[in-house]
């Protein structure tokens, strides 16, 4: 096992730095047939008006992000599911349901499949194991790729899972004529360039994050922020500190702050901020400023962590892209997995958790 991990401390660490070439290798794979709409026939799935993702814990975060990428890019209306509350969902007629699971055999997902497969219009599966139970009730399989993934807290998976799905959403969005091709060639575009975003991230965080967490190690809970595209974000980031810190951390739209959360902020609470240029965030990091907050910002240049890179080739306010700024995950994980190893934590096998959960 030390030998796979190669100079890596844990594979947390080394599984973090597979991202980019991760990225890169599934692109190569799927570019060639995003923009012609050829992956999405291979997979011979039904029509469908909407699409509801369904999974757990990070496989979810990701589901999420592709939900917005059908509902950015192609107007679909789309629901997340999690899975243990599937029986609580009630599903439009025509809703296509896209599963993600990296083991593909989460019992929640399993006992999910049966209420919602029978009323649904069907399913695709996206995992990291073809061979799994998931993709064995699924008639459209897509592996994310990622290899195996030995890190109870999931991290190149979910970066796996969100490009293999977005490139998923757009070549259906050109197959099923929601979109036309043109459209299609640059959405595909921004997705190749992902593999240097991604890299980039990891060099500008590995710089500053170890200083950053400095500052932080006494404090036992954390606030974690965005708008809009980067609410899933703070969501990942606020997870990953939970599984590997174990320190307290809530996740909230940024909005959403003066409406309860605001009143956890006194001095010093770390704050971070997943920004993805939206202009109202201002006023609410004031907020949280003016009680003593401490605001770690991740997005472009100007942030406390400068990682996020212009994602889409025609860039919207900030620059950021529609769907998501992918890249911001990075720094979110090396927080986590920085302040975890500070605390003389196990990053790979944090307490309580397991990598699959085979149990309801
Ligand atoms: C467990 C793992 C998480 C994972 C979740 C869903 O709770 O600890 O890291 O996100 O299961 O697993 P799946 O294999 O379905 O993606």
């Amino acid at each position: 096992a030390a030998l796979e991990r190669g100079s890596h401390a844990d594979y947390m660490a080394k599984e973090i730095d597979e991202q980019p070439a991760i990225a890169a290798r599934i692109l190569d794979d799927l570019v060639p047939h995003i923009a012609d709409g050829s992956l999405w026939r291979s997979l011979e799935a039904p029509a469908f008006e909407r699409i509801a993702v369904l999974g757990c814990g990070t496989s979810l975060n990701a589901g999420r992000v592709i939900a917005r990428a059908f509902g950015a890019l192609g107007g679909i209306p789309t629901v997340s599911v999690v899975a243990s509350e599937a029986s609580e969902t009630i599903l439009d007629p025509g809703t296509l349901i896209l599963a993600l699971s990296q083991s593909g055999e989460t019992a929640d997902i399993l006992r999910a499949l049966d209420q919602l497969e029978p009323v649904s219009a069907g399913l695709v599966a996206v995992t990291n194991n073809p061979a799994s139970s998931v993709a064995r009730r699924a008639a459209s399989v897509v592996d994310c790729n990622a290899g195996p993934e030995i890190g109870v807290a999931a991290t190149k998976t979910f970066v796996a899972q969100v490009i293999t799905g977005v490139a998923v959403a757009v070549s259906a969005l050109v197959a099923t004529g929601r979109i036309d091709r043109s459209r299609a060639a640059d959405l595909t575009d921004d997705l190749r360039r992902l593999p240097d975003l991604l890299a980039q991230a990891l060099e500008v965080s590995k710089g500053v994050v170890p200083g950053i967490v400095d500052e932080v190690l006494d404090r036992s809970g954390f606030i974690f922020l965005g708008r809009g595209p980067g609410v899933v974000f703070a969501e990942e980031g606020a997870l990953k500190l939970k599984e590997i810190s174990y320190r307290w951390a809530e996740h909230y739209p940024a909005g959403e702050l003066k409406h309860g959360p605001l009143a956890l902020v006194d001095q010093g609470t770390p704050v971070i901020v997943v920004d993805n240029g939206d202009p109202r965030l201002a006023s609410n990091l004031s907020e949280v400023a003016a009680r003593g907050g401490r605001v770690i910002t991740i997005g472009g240049a100007g942030s406390t962590i400068p990682a996020v890179g212009m994602s889409m080739s025609r860039p919207l306010v900030g620059g950021m892209d529609r769907w998501g700024p992918l890249e911001a995950v990075v720094p979110l994980q090396l927080f986590a997995r920085e302040l975890a190893l500070r605390l003389g934590l196990d990053v790979d096998k944090p307490r309580n958790l397991a990598k699959s959960v085979t149990v309801e």
